[in-house]
């Protein structure tokens, strides 16, 4: 597919941070839904079409949602699994794995995203900040202090403990909750450790993921924003690609 000709400025730009991911060091890719936007994954705030516009978080995003309706947050989750079966790694997740398959010990990808998208596209050592959307963990630890038993499924519910009635949740971050510690803090020493952040398809709206463009920053890295539309912390960018993640990550990182 012909790419679309950039603007001389947007050109220029595309060429100097292409320029620094083809030498530097270390290169680390921050992703949030706009990377598997091209997927057809919906976005979490993008106007009309984004999750947050169509669905409240706090009912299906949250564990007092969960307790207080748990069949609609399982069903919920059911039907976002099933479009992420669905969908395919785009052309940004291809770029991405192929980019550190060809320069091993340079690349680290840090995914504020749930899906297993940058995984299917090669890359599966991707850091996940709020978890995996294709599993489960139980809601409580278990009363009798041993594993729950297997869960029993049960048409429109969570799958169930049969001794104790412990519920499985999905194993994502819920608003409130912390980020598994592993998670942020390799992607910290990541951000501190690059010389290029390159941040992909988020609004830069949830912390902690939203600080590690300062991190980087602060820390003497070259920061770019791949985003079609303006973000929260465009301000820690020392450069920003008015594009979609499909468009320019190839651009960017292929051979
Ligand atoms: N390519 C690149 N960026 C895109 C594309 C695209 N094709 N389409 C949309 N975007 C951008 C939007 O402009 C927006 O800035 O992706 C961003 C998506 O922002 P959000 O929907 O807020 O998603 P994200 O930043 O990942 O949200 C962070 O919030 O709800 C929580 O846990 C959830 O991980 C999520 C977190």
């Amino acid at each position: 597919m012909a790419m679309a000709e950039l603007p001389a400025a947007q050109a220029a730009v595309l060429a100097d941070v292409r320029a620094l991911a083809q030498r530097a060091p270390r290169v680390c890719v921050l992703s949030g839904a706009g990377m598997s936007a091209e997927s057809g994954i919906p976005t979490f705030r993008d106007a009309m079409t984004g999750l947050w516009s169509r669905f409240d978080p706090a009912q299906l995003a949250s564990e007092e949602g969960f307790r207080a309706d748990p069949a609609r947050v399982w069903a919920w989750y059911a039907e976002r699994r099933a479009g992420l079966h669905a969908a395919q790694p785009n052309a940004g997740h291809r770029a991405v794995a192929a980019f550190g398959r060809r320069r091993p010990g340079v690349l680290t990808v840090v995914t504020q995203n749930v899906d297993d998208l940058h995984q299917r596209a090669g890359w599966p050592d991707t850091i996940r900040l709020h978890g995996d959307i294709l599993a489960d963990r139980w809601l409580e630890p278990c009363p009798h202090g041993r594993a729950c038993a297997p869960a029993q499924a049960r048409p429109g519910q969570p799958p169930a403990c049969a001794d104790c009635g412990n519920l499985l949740r999905p194993d994502v971050v819920w608003f409130g909750e912390m980020l598994p510690a592993g998670a942020i803090d390799a992607a910290e020493r990541a951000a501190r450790g690059c010389a290029l952040l390159l941040v992909v398809g988020t609004s830069g709206a949830v912390w902690p993921a939203a600080g590690l463009a300062g991190v980087a920053r602060r820390s003497g890295a070259r920061v770019a924003i791949v985003n079609p539309h303006a973000s929260d912390i465009d301000d820690d960018a020392h450069w920003v690609l008015r594009g979609t993640a499909a468009d320019l990550l190839p651009r960017l990182l292929d051979a």
